[in-house]
C-alpha cells in the first residue's frame, strides 16, 4: 500500500482527503495538532496519527521516522494544514500575527517539501500536493493580507519543488480551493449567514464547496491519474474564478 502523510489531516479538507485516499487504497498518516480528532480518525482508517506541528523542523523529522517505522517508505504528502489570520488593511500593524500565519501556511509547506521531497527523491517516485487557495489567484477576493500573501507563497513553493524534483520522478502540484464548508469557516457560516448566502449566490454553481470536492482533486494529483502533471495548479471553486 502506498503511504501518504496528510498534514491538517484531522479536520476539514485534510480529514476528507484522509478518508478518500484510504478508500482508494492508500495508507494514510494523519499529522495534526488536534490529537482528539486525529487519533479516532486514524484508528477508523487503520492508519497512524502523529501529533505534528508543520512549522517545526524537528517535528517533521519525528513524523517521518514514525511513519516509516510503522508503514515503510512513503509515497506522498498532502499539505493541508493551514490557518486564517484576519489581518486586514485597517488592522494595527502586527508582525507577530503575520509571522504566525506564515510559519504555518508557508514555512510549513516549505518544510514539508524539504523533508518529504528529499525522502521521495531517494526512492525515485512519489507525489506531493500542497493546498493553497483560490484567494491566491487574481482578482484578490479575500481581504486577509497575511492569509492571501502566504497562499501566494504556497504556489511559489510548489513550483520550485516541482521543477527540482521532477527529474527524480516526484511530482508536486497545487490545489486551490474556493469557499469550502469546514471548521475553518464555521464561525463565519454561523455568525454571518446572510453574508455567506450572498457569497453562495454569487458562485456560478450556487453552492459552497464540500471537503470531498477538494479531496477528489487531491486524489487526482496524488494518484496515477495525474501521472504527467507536475507544477500544475487546479482551482476548485464552483466556477468563481471562471
Ligand atoms: N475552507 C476553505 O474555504 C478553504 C479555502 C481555501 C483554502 N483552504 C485551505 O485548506 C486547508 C485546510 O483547511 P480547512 O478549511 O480544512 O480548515 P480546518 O481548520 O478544518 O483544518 C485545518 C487543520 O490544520 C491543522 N493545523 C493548523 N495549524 C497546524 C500546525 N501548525 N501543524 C499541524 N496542523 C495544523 C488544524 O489543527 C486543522 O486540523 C488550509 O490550508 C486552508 O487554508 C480552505
Amino acid at each position: 500500500m502506498d503511504v501518504v502523510i496528510v498534514t491538517g489531516g484531522a479536520s476539514g479538507i485534510g480529514a476528507a482527503t484522509s478518508r478518500l485516499l484510504t478508500e482508494r487504497g492508500f495508507r494514510v498518516v494523519v499529522a495534526d495538532l488536534q490529537d482528539e480528532l486525529g487519533e479516532p480518525l486514524s484508528e477508523e482508517l487503520n492508519g497512524l496519527f502523529v501529533h505534528h506541528d508543520v512549522a517545526d523542523p524537528d517535528s517533521w523529522e519525528g513524523l517521518l521516522t514514525a511513519a516509516v517505522d510503522r508503514f515503510g517508505p512513503l509515497f506522498g504528502l498532502v499539505a493541508a494544514a493551514g490557518v486564517k489570520s484576519e489581518y486586514l488593511l485597517d488592522s494595527p500593524p502586527d508582525p507577530a500575527l503575520f509571522h504566525r500565519t506564515a510559519m504555518v501556511n508557508q514555512l510549513g509547506v516549505i518544510l514539508g517539501v524539504q523533508a518529504v521531497g528529499r525522502h521521495l527523491r531517494e526512492l525515485g517516485r512519489g507525489s506531493i500536493v500542497n493546498i493553497a487557495s483560490g484567494a491566491a489567484m487574481p482578482p484578490a477576493q479575500s481581504p486577509d493580507l497575511a492569509y492571501v500573501s502566504t497562499k501566494w507563497g504556497v504556489r511559489g513553493v510548489s513550483r520550485v519543488a516541482a521543477r527540482q524534483l521532477a527529474p527524480y520522478g516526484v511530482r508536486v502540484n497545487t490545489v486551490l480551493p474556493g469557499l469550502i464548508r469546514t471548521p475553518m469557516m464555521a464561525t463565519i457560516i454561523k455568525n454571518f449567514p446572510d453574508r455567506v448566502a450572498g457569497i453562495e449566490a454569487a458562485i456560478p454553481m450556487r453552492r459552497m464547496g464540500e471537503p470531498d470536492d477538494i479531496a477528489r482533486a487531491v486524489y487526482f494529483f496524488i494518484s496515477e491519474l495525474g501521472s504527467y502533471a507536475t507544477g500544475a495548479e487546479l482551482v476548485v471553486d464552483g466556477g468563481s474564478l471562471a
